[in-house]
């Protein structure tokens, strides 16, 4: 598997705000040339801005990625103007709390539609331009909420969880093509989607640590980056433990 070295050319969704705006600003400091994509385009505009004292460059890039046409001319105008996408951190997507009240097919629909499908819409074209080359990394940003099911968090985690099934099984045969898949599981970070909780958020990071642990993660050949550490090893411990006590800490630990 290649061994990412800088400089280089990053394509990142969801670079707008929160984790995807500061990973956007740690890698132009790191010297990649970033393409960075969100739908405002004024708060890319002023991420780009922000970029020209850094020894890497910033290109804004505007589109909705749950728009499957939008996005592949996109990553043909990232192409023609910054050269091959070498990584690509698909990282666009949002929370929205919900209750037994609120989980209807129009909701469910409508997350699915950016965290998962949005997703796909930016894995399909890429992989066809990496396979033709036969090289290319591409890290899809899940969450520790995909591992098991969240009060408040029914149809985001489902949305996640499906993120994680989909790298899982793709990962095998991407890596025939000479293609390298990651995932990235965060906990909580602090960012504006995670600003709307009412809960207190256990193991909350800041979006600096959030982003060196995930910049890390990158240059790695694991398959999956996970952080913080100590939370993500109570999640999985979650993930075998009796439903018993699984509701019993899940209820205390993630509800309002
Ligand atoms: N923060 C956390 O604790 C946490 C934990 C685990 C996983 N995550 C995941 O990390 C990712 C980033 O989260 P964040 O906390 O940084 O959230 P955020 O600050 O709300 O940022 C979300 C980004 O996604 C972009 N976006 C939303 N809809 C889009 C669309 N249709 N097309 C293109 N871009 C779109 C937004 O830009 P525009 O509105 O300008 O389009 C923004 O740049 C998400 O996938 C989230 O699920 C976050």
């Amino acid at each position: 598997m290649p061994v990412i070295t800088k400089p280089k050319i990053v394509w990142i969704t969801g670079a707008s705000s929160g984790i995807g705006r500061a990973l956007a600003l740690k890698m132009a400091s790191e010297e990649w040339t970033v393409a960075a994509t969100a739908r405002s385009v004024a708060n890319l505009n002023a991420l780009a801005e922000e970029s020209k004292m850094l020894p890497g460059v910033i290109y804004p890039f505007a589109a909705d990625v749950t728009d499957n046409h939008e996005i592949c001319v996109l990553l043909d105008r990232i192409e023609t103007s910054c050269g091959a996408i070498d990584l690509a951190v698909l990282n666009a997507g949002t929370y929205v709390a919900d209750t037994a009240k609120t989980t209807c097919g129009k909701n469910v629909a409508a997350l699915m539609q950016l965290n998962f499908v949005g997703t796909v819409n930016c894995l399909h074209p890429l992989i066809g331009k990496m396979r033709l080359r036969s090289a290319g990394a591409i890290a899809v940003v899940s969450s520790l909420a995909g591992y098991v099911g969240l009060p408040g968090a029914a149809a985001y985690g489902a949305s996640k969880a499906a993120l994680i099934n989909l790298t899982e099984s793709l990962h095998p045969e991407l890596s025939t093509y000479g293609i390298k898949l990651q995932v990235i599981n965060p906990g909580f970070v602090k960012t504006p989607l995670t600003a709307k909780n009412k809960f207190s958020m256990p193991f909350l990071m800041e979006v600096e640590d959030a982003v060196n642990a995930l910049y890390k993660g990158l240059s790695s050949n694991k398959f999956e980056i996970t952080f913080p550490t100590r939370f993500s090893i109570i999640m999985k411990l979650l993930k075998y433990m009796p439903y018993k006590w699984f509701f019993f800490i899940t209820k205390r630990l993630f509800s309002a």
